[in-house]
């Protein structure tokens, strides 16, 4: 793993603009590297522990769900500090308890090199367990949303792929996504900081909460 800024960012953790430093490691495909993953979105998560309620809903639900990351031309990388090992039989229970194949490659991360560096784990904090962090990182390698839920508290699939959708649209039409977006609806204007379009707007509200122009063909 590049180490050079580790500590630093360690101790600062990554935020939505960054760069995360470039990792090589074990998974359950073989190796990975971070930087391979340039030129497609990529969602990488951690999860607190293999063998644990809540993580198997997610990694049930993330592999059902599977075609329509695809189809969004994004990758899932999941990381734990459990061994490769434990990871194939957890993979393997989950076959034979629900008939899944999860197939998108789920790093080890025993020594937390990797989860301290992306603030997935407090930097003094021992128990890995206190982690369920996800960053959304774009083509360019930026990250572009993050969200963090305690240990007991699954994340939402359609909510990732609902800000995949929003994070891609504001990406392809500009704009911005409003509360409870969802594909197809309409997107907003970014507001003015023109004077004279405040002053010459049509309604009260009209010159900071706008729909962006339907496109043709929409
Ligand atoms: C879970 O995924 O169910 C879990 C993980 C760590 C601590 C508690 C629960």
């Amino acid at each position: 793993m590049d180490t050079d800024n580790t500590d630093n960012i360690a101790s600062t953790g990554l935020r939505i603009g960054d760069t995360p430093p470039d990792f090589e490691a074990r998974s359950t495909i073989g190796p990975v590297k971070l930087s391979a993953y340039r030129g497609k979105w990529l969602i990488l998560f951690s999860h607190p522990a293999d063998f644990t309620p809540v993580c198997t809903t997610e990694f049930v639900e993330l592999s059902k769900q599977s075609a329509q990351f695809d189809r969004r031309d994004c990758a899932l990388m999941a990381l734990s500090v459990d061994s490769l090992f434990s990871h194939f039989a957890w993979l393997r229970l989950i076959k034979e308890r629900f008939d899944i194949e999860v197939r998108f490659p789920i790093v080890e991360d025993p020594t937390m090199v990797i989860g301290r560096a992306f603030g997935m784990v407090a930097p003094k904090d021992n128990d890995s367990a206190a982690v369920r962090t996800t960053f959304y990182i774009d083509p360019h390698g930026t990250i572009r949303a993050t969200t963090c839920y305690p240990a007991d508290v699954g994340r939402s699939i359609p909510e990732m792929l609902r800000t995949l959708d929003a994070l891609q649209a504001i990406d392809a039409h500009g704009g911005l996504a409003p509360a409870n977006w969802t594909p197809g609806s309409s997107l907003l204007q970014p507001p003015t900081h023109d004077l004279d379009e405040v002053y010459s707007a049509l309604d009260e509200s009209g010159w900071f909460l706008r729909e962006m122009p339907k496109e043709r063909g929409e």
